[in-house]
């Protein structure tokens, strides 16, 4: 979906959107369009009981001969506006017109009593749209025609559009990350495979990302002994994928071009290998690569807004299977880091991939923090359901910049505890540790796991995002299915603190 921005100026025609705030008080174009219709907006809006909270709206279907239709939305409180209430705006807007004409023009003027100018309000506007248009579609071959969206652009109204257009350019950048992630979470696991993720991943060498990819032979040189013997089951060879986006120029400090550094968990499927799951919905288990996923597509973000910021994003690949060659039960591994670990369970995979994949991070690149994403146990849905991730850390203030720049673009996180008492849960009689803790707080225990291959010194945060990485249901900026959380996260987290001025 394309989305533009002009001055405002009352469209003759078309389709046209224009807003009000609480209380019902309509914008000026409103009011000027409903000078233009007699008072049918108004009306309309009286009969309905529109009080102009965020989230109600009033739709004419044909006003009049010349407009196609006539939406008012609520803005809710002036004083409450911010950047996510314009986003979700626009969502909605998208949403409720999706299925008409093939554009549609919305009207913003700059709202009496806001914090926010009229541009940032259409830039948060157009991305929120834009964000809510994704759909996942390319295998549907028999939709009916109705079924199919057909707006294929917002044209957005405000005051001072020169700059909200600017603003936006960055936003559709970061948009593109969030679909390249949606889309890779999306993907079935026939299609999408360590192989095939890497060659993903590889595309972003055009927005000038390095990209490395290592096969099975040079991990097993890197002695990833843990990752390996997850992808040992399956036909697919393992893959771990390095990303270096270099923003910050040579001519800098050492310390200015330390990178930060992102670390994903890209099991492509999940079977749980020998300690196999069961069968009914074990078809999530396509999107268990969805913190590689989040990698990807942050690394797309940071890339395409070109970022002042050295980072790196590493992503390890494997698909978890059950062959004869798949790893046991009470297997013993060797990680790169030179601890061993007694596999106890198949399908506590997600760990022993991460436990390479971060302790290659931290020897090759000594970052300024890692944050690492997996969608690593069922038992953070059990705690937070799917509306926060589960936050680990290791150091407080990283901890509150991602908390805070969650709350900023509603990417939710909860703070979890680590702690002596847990860590011991995984302590081993025949290995350094084991692979699970037993059965309570265990996603607690799997962050412990991972803790035991972060180097002293290193900040620190994992986000267990089994609960928040797919969706049942759709939200203002979010359709249903692969959400993309993290991908603005983290985006939002490196603009507020990581970029060079
Ligand atoms: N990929 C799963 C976790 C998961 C579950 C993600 C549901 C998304 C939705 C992970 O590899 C797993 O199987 N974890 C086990 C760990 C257990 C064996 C200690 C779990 O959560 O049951
Ligand atoms: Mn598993
Ligand atoms: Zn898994």
């Amino acid at each position: 979906m394309k989305i533009t921005f002009a001055n405002p100026s009352l469209p003759a025609q078309g389709i046209v959107v224009v807003t009000a705030t609480d209380g019902g008080k309509l914008s000026k174009s409103a009011e000027a369009l409903d000078a233009k219709l007699s008072g049918a907006l108004s009306r309309a809006a009286k009969a309905g009981k529109f009080t102009g909270k965020a989230g109600e709206t009033v739709d004419l279907m044909a006003p009049d001969a010349k407009y196609e239709r006539v939406v008012m939305i609520g803005l809710g409180k002036a004083a409450d506006l911010k950047d996510l209430s314009l986003q979700e705006a626009g969502g909605r807007i998208y949403a409720a017109l999706a299925g008409q004409g093939a554009s549609a023009t919305v009207v913003l003027d700059a709202v009496e009593g806001a914090d926010m100018t009229a541009s940032d309000m259409g830039a948060n506007l157009g991305f929120g749209a834009l964000l809510r248009s994704y759909r996942f579609d390319k295998y549907l071959t028999k939709e009916p025609k109705e079924k199919k969206p057909v707006l294929k652009g917002i044209k957005v109204m405000c005051p001072t559009s020169a700059k909200a257009r600017t603003a936006f350019a960055d936003m559709e950048k970061v948009a593109e990350g969030v679909f390249f992630t949606r889309d890779l979470v999306s993907e079935p696991s026939n299609v999408l495979y360590p192989a095939t993720l890497a060659k993903e991943a590889q595309a972003l060498k055009k927005l000038g990302v390095k990209v490395t990819v290592l096969g099975e032979k040079e991990m097993k040189k890197l002695g990833m002994g843990a990752l390996l013997g997850v992808g040992q089951g399956s036909a697919r060879e393992s893959k771990m994928v390095i990303m270096e986006w270099t923003g910050v120029a040579k001519s800098k400090s050492a310390k200015a071009q330390q990178p930060v550094a992102f670390v994903g968990k890209g099991v492509t499927f999940d079977t749980g290998g020998i300690s196999i799951k069961p069968a009914g919905g074990m078809e999530d288990m396509k999107w268990d690569m969805g913190g590689s996923g989040v990698v990807i597509g942050l690394m797309k973000a940071l890339a395409g807004r070109k970022a002042k910021v050295n980072a790196v994003g590493v992503v390890g690949l494997v698909e978890n299977m059950p062959d004869g060659n798949a790893q046991r039960p009470g297997d013993i591994v060797k990680s790169m880091s030179g601890q061993t670990i007694e596999v106890l369970n198949t399908d506590a995979e997600g760990r022993l991939v991460l436990a390479d994949a971060l302790w290659y991070t931290q020897t090759k690149y000594k970052p300024k923090f890692v944050v690492d994403l997996a969608t690593l146990t069922g038992a953070i849905i059990v705690a937070l359901g799917n509306e926060r991730a589960g936050m680990y850390a290791n150091d407080d203030t990283l901890a509150e910049q991602i908390s805070d720049a969650g709350d900023a673009v509603d990417e939710l996180v909860w703070r979890m505890p680590l702690g002596k008492a847990y860590d011991e849960l995984i302590n081993c009689d025949a290995a350094d540790m084991q692979n699970i803790g037993g059965r309570w707080g265990g996603s607690i225990t799997a962050a412990q796991f991972l803790q035991r291959f972060i180097k002293d010194g290193t900040p620190w945060v994992h986000l267990d995002i089994a609960g928040t990485t797919w969706s049942k249901k759709a939200k203002p900026v979010t359709p249903k299915g692969g959400t993309g959380y993290g991908v603005r996260l983290l985006d939002r987290v490196v603009a507020d603190h990581y970029e060079s001025k």
